[in-house]
């Protein structure tokens, strides 16, 4: 397979995640293994944005994430449910944006270099939390309400929104 990687970092976000979107789908097709989603996800994500680590940590136990496929600098192994912006996202379900991470108490710091940050709960089909999706950038006030929606279509796919 020699895919086209995609520049999206100066196209518009709306545009820019249909275009993650269908293109994980097709990359994704007859695929039906967590592990390899998260792992094409985060290479299709992290070089067409350009961000400065994108990933995903996953759920191993009822208090624990573990980190799972990424990209980027060596990211922190273990984040305790409830802890950090991983955490946090986790222990509320719910996306966490963080436009200056320097301003958000209890952070942790795998890169010194990330300003800002989103994380995204990942569910499967009967609704269980399977992972958070985390993205780090090295600018302040990356991410949006579009960069949420995007994400959180694309990431319909671990609930089985266009896999098989
Ligand atoms: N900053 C995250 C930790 C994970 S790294 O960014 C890869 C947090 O506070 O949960």
């Amino acid at each position: 397979m020699a895919e086209a990687l995609l520049d999206l970092r100066h196209t518009p976000k709306e545009l820019a995640y249909a275009q993650l979107h269908a293109y994980a789908l097709q990359l994704l097709a007859g695929i039906d293994d967590d592990i390899a989603g998260m792992a094409t996800m985060s290479a299709l994500v992290h070089h067409s944005l350009g961000h400065l680590w994108t990933g995903f940590y996953r759920v191993v136990q009822a208090d624990l994430l573990r980190v799972g496929p990424y990209q980027g600098t060596v990211g922190c192994l273990d984040i305790r449910v409830g802890q950090g912006v991983c955490g946090t996202a986790a222990a509320e379900r719910r996306t966490v944006i963080v436009p200056d991470v320097r301003r958000y108490p209890g952070h942790i710091t795998c890169d010194a270099r990330a300003r800002s940050e989103i994380v995204v709960p990942v569910m499967d089909a009967r609704d269980s939390l399977i992972a958070v999706f985390d993205i780090d950038s090295a600018k302040t006030g990356t991410f949006d309400q579009q960069d949420a929606d995007g994400l959180g279509r694309m990431l319909t796919w671990f609930a089985g929104v266009g896999r098989g």
